[in-house]
């Protein structure tokens, strides 16, 4: 189970606990990581042949012992962990009160657990009917796994809006959030539908129903993934494994999907839907985080070479904001663990106005990528580390392919040139690898900056939001407040924050622009900043005016994110590194946000 937790932590770790039956119920719950629980447990007598275990990301109720799951029910005799929120928890904890329950956490799920208490034992129902029932009176989002002490050869699990997927072993069933803790015992697996409540036996028996009651039919896939993946192969971290990762994964994103020699692209997805994609009127593109930040790119992918108008919307917003979406829209949604709560309901709600809605998604299974009408994996492995690289990297070249083929479709590119962006597609990995040679001297430029405190990173055209990339993972793995701007913005208002103590990255590896770039640094240097520029190999102009530069082959504009975001992403991790941060699990932060 511990180990289980271990795989999963990567999802939240403020606080963790398990809970045991065998005979009688142990639970044990700690604030901190997975291995302050294990610590905790060693040399205790924990045995049990069915339990539940959860890593935390606090919503309701900070990160202590109290609020770690799993939650007990007033009499004893439930217990549960969840993930998501109970959105009218506290209607529910109101009326709950008045028929006499108390409650020692803040949390929602200690008021799930009640409820479900309080149905069973005022209809003496069997735990999955009182979930049932329960789960109606529920408003919000939920993946439950619940324990009853009197009927103890079962487990209880739902799910809405938050995953859950079901391994079954050969006498064994494992349930969890994700596929990770499963994989190493099992390959078959069914993933929970919304509103499916899923009651697993002793015996081997699974059964699936709604919670209308209808009964379901077990849908068994087989996973798709290696052990060896969620291993860190001799790296410090998952981040820096996935940062170098990216020359194969890139290469793996583009693997059967084209052929710069035969000049061709196949994506299934377009394929099934290019008159839709070529006649659409515009393109959605909703993400959150740094997917949305590949979201900005494509902007400048569809409309420079597709002339396709194309909005980037921030999934949280653009729901509710009553937006306009039209039958001849294409909502693109761009999500790494295809579980982002924010982009699923974003999506859900393109979905009721009729647009057609393609996913660019890394995690095979997830949600989103079962919600969309076509779509395309990245193929990037997991991604484990919680600043993402690997992804970022593999959306942008599923973008550009996506790009480039609608871009042909319509007549919108020439052959030649069509041709000419295949070909330096397929030397972008060897490109990267060539960057990946340059990390010592970027070691070193991030050994002079680990003590700052403010970073300013800029960019223009393909490389704005590069720029607000490098500044993202600077902040979330270092804790250096760190922003990123359009580099002629710059003047509109940040340059006053320009003195000796702010380190400006600029990434000058445009063509286009190139001048006013130069001059954007020349402005900093003005005003005493210290740049550190990232510029094509041979580039002694700019050189000379910046205190540090990083070189990196030339390549074509389109294609220029996917070299210039790899310094970016070196850089934060060695300030990261330096500053004694742990950059797999940075504070506060989760991979999968499965939360509104
Ligand atoms: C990136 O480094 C993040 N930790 C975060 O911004 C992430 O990109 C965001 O939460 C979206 O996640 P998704 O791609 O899994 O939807």
């Amino acid at each position: 189970m511990i180990k289980g937790l271990h795989r999963l932590e990567y999802r939240g770790y403020d606080s963790a606990g398990i809970a045991l039956l065998n005979g009688s119920l142990t639970i044990i719950r700690r604030k901190g990581k997975v291995k302050e629980l294990e610590d905790f447990a060693e040399g205790q007598n924990l045995v049990g042949t069915v339990g539940i275990g959860h890593t935390r990301w606090a919503t309701h109720g900070k990160p202590d012992d109290r609020n770690a799951h799993p939650h007990l029910s007033g009499n004893g005799r439930l217990t549960l962990v969840h993930n998501g929120i109970i959105e009218n928890y506290d209607t529910l904890k109101k009326a709950l009160e008045k028929l006499g329950h108390e409650f020692t956490s803040e949390t929602d799920t200690e008021v799930l657990v009640h409820l479900i208490e309080e149905l069973q034992s005022r209809d003496n129902l069997p735990i999955e009917e009182a979930v049932r029932v329960a789960l109606q009176k529920v408003v919000g989002a939920y993946a439950i796994v619940v324990i009853d002490k009197e009927d103890p050869e079962k487990l209880v699990a739902a799910r809405k809006a938050s995953p859950l997927v079901i391994g079954i072993g050969n006498d064994d069933f494992y349930i969890a959030s994700d596929a990770t803790p499963i994989i190493e015992y099992t390959k078959k697996v069914v993933y929970l539908n919304d509103e499916e409540i899923a009651v697993v036996k002793k015996d081997g028996n699974l059964q699936i129903f709604t919670i209308n009651n209808e009964l379901q039919k077990p849908k068994v896939q087989e996973l798709d993934m290696e052990i060896e993946r969620l291993e860190k192969a001799g790296y410090d971290s998952f981040m820096l494994k996935e940062i170098y990762e990216q020359p194969q994964t890139i290469a793996d994103a583009m693997r059967g999907r084209m052929n710069a020699g035969e000049s061709w692209i196949r994506l299934g997805g377009i394929a099934e839907y290019a008159n839709k994609m070529v006649n659409a009127k515009r393109f959605i593109i909703v993400a959150c985080g740094t997917s949305w930040h590949a979201g900005l790119i494509a902007e400048y992918l569809f409309e420079d070479l597709a002339r396709i108008p194309v909005e980037v919307e921030y999934a949280s917003e653009f729901r509710y904001r009553n937006p306009i979406i039209n039958e001849n829209d294409v909502v693109i949604a761009l999500s790494q663990s295809g579980e982002t709560a924010d982009t699923l309901a974003a999506l859900e709600l393109a979905r009721e106005k009729g647009a057609l809605i393609y996913g660019i998604v890394n995690v095979v299974g997830s949600s989103i990528s079962r919600l969309t009408d076509a779509g395309s994996y990245i193929h990037a492995g997991p991604e484990i580390g919680v600043a993402s690289t690997k992804a970022f990297t593999g959306q942008l070249t599923l973008l550009t392919l996506m790009a480039l083929k609608i871009a042909h479709l319509k007549g919108n590119i020439t052959n030649s040139y069509f041709h000419e962006l295949l070909t330096e597609l397929e030397n972008i990995p060897a490109k990267i690898e060539r960057i990946l040679e340059k990390s010592p001297k970027i070691e070193y430029i991030a050994g002079e900056f680990k003590n700052t405190n403010n970073a300013l990173y800029l960019g223009r055209g393909y490389n704005f939001p590069v720029a607000l990339e490098g500044a993202l993972k600077l902040k979330e793995i270092s804790y250096i407040h760190a922003e990123g701007y359009p580099a002629a913005e710059m003047k509109h208002g940040p340059i006053a924050l320009i003195d000796e103590n702010m380190p400006v990255i600029v990434i000058a590896n445009n063509k286009s622009a190139y001048e006013k770039i130069a001059s954007n640094i020349q402005e900093v240097k003005a005003r005493k900043g210290v740049v550190i520029a990232i510029v094509e190999e041979g580039d002694d102009f700019i050189k000379n005016m910046a205190d540090y530069t990083i070189e990196i082959t030339a390549t074509e504009e389109p294609l220029s994110p996917l070299l210039s975001v790899i310094p970016l992403q070196l850089l934060a991790y060695y300030i990261a590194i330096q500053r004694g941060c742990n950059v797999d699990q940075p504070r506060n932060l989760a991979k999968s946000v499965t939360v509104e």
